[in-house]
């Protein structure tokens, strides 16, 4: 690791007091949790158009629901990594942090960080297509596919933001707040492409928040990041923890 940078990024996290952490599914890939455009990739393997789009779930809600079932079950038995645990411990060393998410696994929550804006939906939640109740159902595999809503009996959907569909406003407004708020961004394992998430670290950095990104290889954020590490979220982020506490332990 380039030590000289890193003497640097801790010296700005030790004076910072609002941190934003906006995450991919890169941060999961070390829990064994695929990734979408990686070499084995989930979009390397099926046709997001094919399964994950509302054309594709009117065409066949069935072979949709059979699609998020196999990724349920292969994300149920899966634990936080190093690099979930380290950004949930950060939550008390920083007087203001948040993870914004795009990743529907959960994984954040499980490691114990309290602030999670999931931008895309969580993969445990499904939705009555008619009345748009949510419920949270983590049985593996599912007992009925497609599940339909006790109350109403219309088909349930996964509560995921599909292609084409737009994020709850509520939730993008407060992922811009934070993003404009914050004086450290960190950018972990996203190929930081899709939008508007790929948007948020260009709105934190015109707000004056320095800019570091993690990740296995550089990404068009890269050359406009203030620091930039190449490698695994899992080992770096433990790293510039222990060098972190170490400066900021009385
Ligand atoms: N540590 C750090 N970075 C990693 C690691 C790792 N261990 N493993 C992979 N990466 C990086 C890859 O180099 C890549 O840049 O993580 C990134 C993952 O990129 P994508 O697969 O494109 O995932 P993401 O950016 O989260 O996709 C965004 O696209 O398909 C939609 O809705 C879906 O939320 C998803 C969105």
């Amino acid at each position: 690791m380039n030590e000289p940078q890193v003497e640097e990024v801790v010296k700005i996290l030790a004076g910072a007091g609002r941190v934003a952490v906006l995450t991919g599914a890169g941060i999961s890939a070390e829990s064994g949790v695929p990734t979408f455009r990686g070499k084995d990739g989930l979009w390397k393997q099926y046709k997001p158009e094919t399964l994950a789009t509302p054309e594709a779930f009117e065409r066949d809600p069935k072979l949709v629901w059979e699609w998020y079932d196999w990724r349920r079950g292969l994300i149920a038995p899966v634990e936080p990594n190093a690099g979930h645990r380290t950004i949930a411990g950060w939550e008390s060393l920083f007087g203001e942090m948040a993870v914004i998410t795009q990743n529907v696994d959960g994984l954040h929550a499980k490691a114990g960080s309290r602030d999670v804006i999931e931008l895309h939906g969580n993969i445990w939640k499904m939705r009555c297509t008619r009345e748009g109740t949510v419920e949270e159902v983590k049985a593996t595999p599912l007992p009925r596919i497609p599940p339909v809503c006790p109350n109403c009996g219309s088909l349930f959907r996964p509560h995921i933001v599909w292609f084409g569909e737009s994020l709850d406003p509520v939730v993008l407004d407060r992922a811009y707040g934070l993003s404009e708020s914050c004086q450290v961004m960190f950018v972990i394992g996203t190929s930081a492409i899709v939008q508007p998430a790929a948007s948020l670290p260009y709105a934190a950095a015109r707000a004056g928040a320095k800019i570091i990104e993690v990740n296995l290889e550089p990404t068009p954020l890269s050359p406009h990041a203030t620091f930039f590490f190449q490698g695994k979220a899992g080992e770096i982020l433990p790293l510039l923890d222990r060098q972190l506490r170490k400066r900021t332990r009385p």
